[in-house]
C-alpha cells in the first residue's frame, strides 16, 4: 500500500511533553484510531465567510492609527517535500500586540492592549507559493506552564490546505532570542535541525528602507525537511 512519507522520529512534535505542561492533560492516552474522511472534510475550500480584504495581510493597516511598535514585513514560500510551491493556500497569523498581550477575552496578562492592533491576519499565496504580511513585532509573554516561563516572540501560522481537513499550525520565532532555550514549545521538537526551521531568517532583501525590517520563514509542508507543525 503507497503511504504518504513519515517524519523522521524527532523531527515534529510529540503529542506528550512534559516540560510543556498542556500536553500532559491532552495528549491521548491511546493509540489513535484512523477514520475514513468524510465528504464535508474532503471537499473545499472553506475560506471564511468574507472575501479576503486589501488589508487583511497588513496588520499595521486595520485600524484608524499606526499601532505601537516595531513594524516589520514576514514573508516566505509555502513549499512540498520536493521544494514545489503550493500556491492558491490560505495562510493566516494570529500574534501578541507589542507589550506582548493578545487581543482575547483569556489573555489577562497586565499587558496594555493596542487600540490600533488587532493581531491577526490572512493571505492566500500567489503561483508561486509567495506569502507577506506587513506586522508588528510581537512581545515576549509570561504563561503559567512553570515558574517565570515566558515565551519567546512568536507568530502563529495556520495553513488551510484544499479542505478542513488538511489544516496545519505552527509557530515562528526569530533570530536570536534569548528565551528559545528555555520555551518548552520549541524544544518539544527534539531535533535540533528541525526545531531551527521554525526560526525566521533575518533578510535584507525582505526589509523595505525607512519602513519595516523584514524577515524570511519558508514553510515546508512535508518530508525531510518539514516544519515541525503542531497536532
Ligand atoms: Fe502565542
Amino acid at each position: 500500500m503507497t503511504t504518504y512519507p513519515r517524519p523522521e522520529p524527532g523531527d515534529q512534535p510529540p503529542l506528550l511533553y512534559p516540560p510543556y505542561a498542556a500536553t500532559v492533560r491532552r495528549a491521548p492516552a491511546m493509540p489513535p484510531i484512523p477514520l475514513p474522511h468524510t465528504p464535508s472534510e474532503l471537499t473545499g475550500p472553506l475560506f471564511g465567510h468574507h472575501p479576503i480584504g486589501e488589508t487583511d495581510s497588513d496588520l499595521t493597516r486595520q485600524h484608524a492609527g499606526d499601532p505601537l511598535g516595531e513594524r516589520i514585513i514576514v514573508a516566505g514560500r509555502l513549499l512540498d517535500e520536493d521544494g514545489r510551491p503550493i500556491p492558491h493556500t490560505l495562510v493566516e497569523v494570529w500574534q501578541a500586540n507589542a507589550a506582548g498581550r493578545y487581543r482575547h477575552a483569556s489573555d489577562n496578562h497586565p499587558a496594555p492592549l493596542d487600540p490600533n492592533f488587532t493581531g491577526a491576519g490572512r493571505t492566500v499565496t500567489d503561483g508561486e507559493g509567495n506569502y507577506r504580511f506587513v506586522t508588528i513585532k510581537p512581545g515576549a509573554y509570561p504563561w503559567r506552564n512553570h515558574p517565570n516561563a515566558w515565551r519567546p516572540a512568536h507568530i502563529h501560522f495556520s495553513l488551510f490546505g484544499p479542505a478542513f481537513a488538511t489544516r496545519l499550525v505552527t509557530q515562528m520565532f526569530f533570530p536570536g532570542d534569548s528565551l528559545l532555550p528555555f520555551d518548552p514549545i520549541f524544544n518539544c521538537t527534539a531535533d535540533e535541525k528541525a526545531r531551527n526551521r521554525l526560526i525566521s531568517v533575518f533578510d535584507w532583501e525582505t526589509t523595505v528602507p525607512l519602513q519595516a525590517l523584514g524577515y524570511r520563514f519558508d514553510i515546508v509542508l512535508r518530508g525531510r525537511d518539514a516544519t515541525p507543525m503542531e497536532e
